[in-house]
């Protein structure tokens, strides 16, 4: 290419300013399916929804429909959820138990580890070689602490190199469980969002957005979450690379120095769940553990650990995208986990304040950018606060734009790549 020619990336990504057509246009959505979606580490789906042999949900892998199987023997399987015949979907329910899948068009059945085990009439196949026609299956799978990501590249990071210094967030939110394991258990809530999935993607670490948007649900639930993103926050925004951030609230945390702050209550109202802590970490650890509570890091391109649940970004077309939700649940511990359920309903649940606040907002910036000028967005702020802390990380005060800076980064990257 002739030097003086700039790519197009160079005209639609420039430092602070991301051009609107990033987040409406279908041709772009296409290429963001294959080079993003298609090569990276995809969060699937956690392990403890599918605890027993034959135990199946279905999940994605970007607009793709993936199956996340607990085979026969005991081990998961990503499968893709396509029969090899004519392409209908070999299972159509959300979740269930069973080791083998029909397919409703012409009823192949297939194993749950994707093998063909029969064909309807099989007089017509005759010479036919069976184990040629299997399920697809997701090219590589790796478990780190009950998250199972799936990827379809052969090649390209480790999902521990990927994840990089993000495996802290997993590790801290473990950790807030005297058994060190959570629990996806609780049931998922599905809101089907008329915005592109990156405008879901920047917002979960959008620190500026918290005083304006959710003034109301502070203001009525007490919450100890506001003070963290005021001017005045002592909370710092992190970027890992690879696309992942956090807003890191431990400063402010550590400075009320009181555990489960972190979660609006006092240790004296929980306290089985205190008390299987210190016997699990011993007492110094488990107060510092419930001091710093857990994680609101979003790892790109689709987990976001929101504190007391987690959401799975999953795009379905420039224009569109589906948020699932759930409370996480620490094994073992019943008090936290019915908190944990109520304050999710609270916030996320069909009557809840925080995401039904959050979707007007990323709806209507959608709509917005059917006005054509400016053509960019603007994500300058706090360039001139960036700086390093003591591992290296990009950090910058809570409510700065640097997580959408190093978000569209990566994004760039992977979009360059080859
Ligand atoms: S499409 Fe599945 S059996 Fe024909
Ligand atoms: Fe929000």
């Amino acid at each position: 290419m002739d030097g003086n020619i700039k790519s197009k990336w160079d005209e639609l990504i420039q430092p602070g300013l991301v051009h609107g057509s990033l987040y409406y246009d279908e041709a772009i959505f296409k290429e963001e399916v294959e080079k993003i979606w298609f090569r990276t580490w995809v969060y699937i789906g956690h392990e403890s929804e599918i605890p027993n042999k034959n135990d199946f949900v279905t999940k994605s892998i970007g607009p793709m429909p993936v199956l996340m199987v607990r085979d026969s023997n005991g081990d998961i399987q990503l499968l893709l959820n396509r029969c090899p015949h004519r392409g209908n979907a070999v299972c159509v329910q959300e979740k269930g138990n069973r080791a083998r899948f029909t397919c409703p068009y012409h009823s192949w059945t297939f194993s749950n580890t994707g093998d063909l085990i029969n064909y309807a009439f099989p007089e017509g196949y005759k010479g036919t070689d069976k184990s040629q026609l299997g399920l697809g299956k997701v090219t590589r799978v790796t478990n780190y602490r009950g998250f199972i990501f799936g990827s379809m590249a052969a090649e390209g990071p480790t999902l521990e190199e990927h994840l990089g210094g993000a495996k802290r967030c997993l590790d801290q939110l473990c950790d807030n469980s005297p058994t060190g394991e959570i629990e996806i258990s609780a049931g998922f809530l599905q809101h089907r969002t008329r915005a592109n999935w990156k405008f879901i993607l920047e917002n979960e670490c959008d620190g500026y957005h918290p005083a304006f948007v959710h003034s109301s649900i502070f203001s009525v639930s007490d919450s100890a979450i506001g003070d963290l993103y005021g001017n005045e926050a002592v909370a710092v925004t992190r970027s890992f690379g690879y696309g992942h951030v956090e807003v890191d609230p431990r400063p402010e945390f550590r400075r009320r120095d009181a555990p489960l702050s972190w979660f609006g209550t006092t240790a004296e109202r929980l306290p089985d769940y205190v008390k299987q802590m210190e016997e699990n970490y011993g007492p110094d650890r488990a107060r510092q553990i419930m001091i710093d509570g857990t994680p609101h890091t979003m790892i790109f391109p689709n987990l976001f650990i929101a504190e007391i649940q987690i959401f799975v970004i999953q795009p379905v077309s420039a224009n569109e995208s589906i948020q699932h939700s759930t409370a996480i649940q620490f094994k073992g511990a019943p008090d936290i986990n019915r908190r944990l359920r109520q304050q999710t309903m609270g916030s996320v649940g069909p009557a809840g304040f925080l995401l039904a606040d959050d979707t007007e907002m990323y709806e209507r910036n959608q709509r917005g950018l059917e006005i054509r000028q400016p053509e960019y967005l603007y994500l300058k702020r706090g360039e001139h606060r960036e700086r390093r802390d003591e591992d290296g990380y990009l950090i910058a005060h809570s409510t700065d734009d640097m997580p959408s800076r190093e978000i569209w980064k990566h994004y760039r990257q992977m979009m360059e790549a080859k």
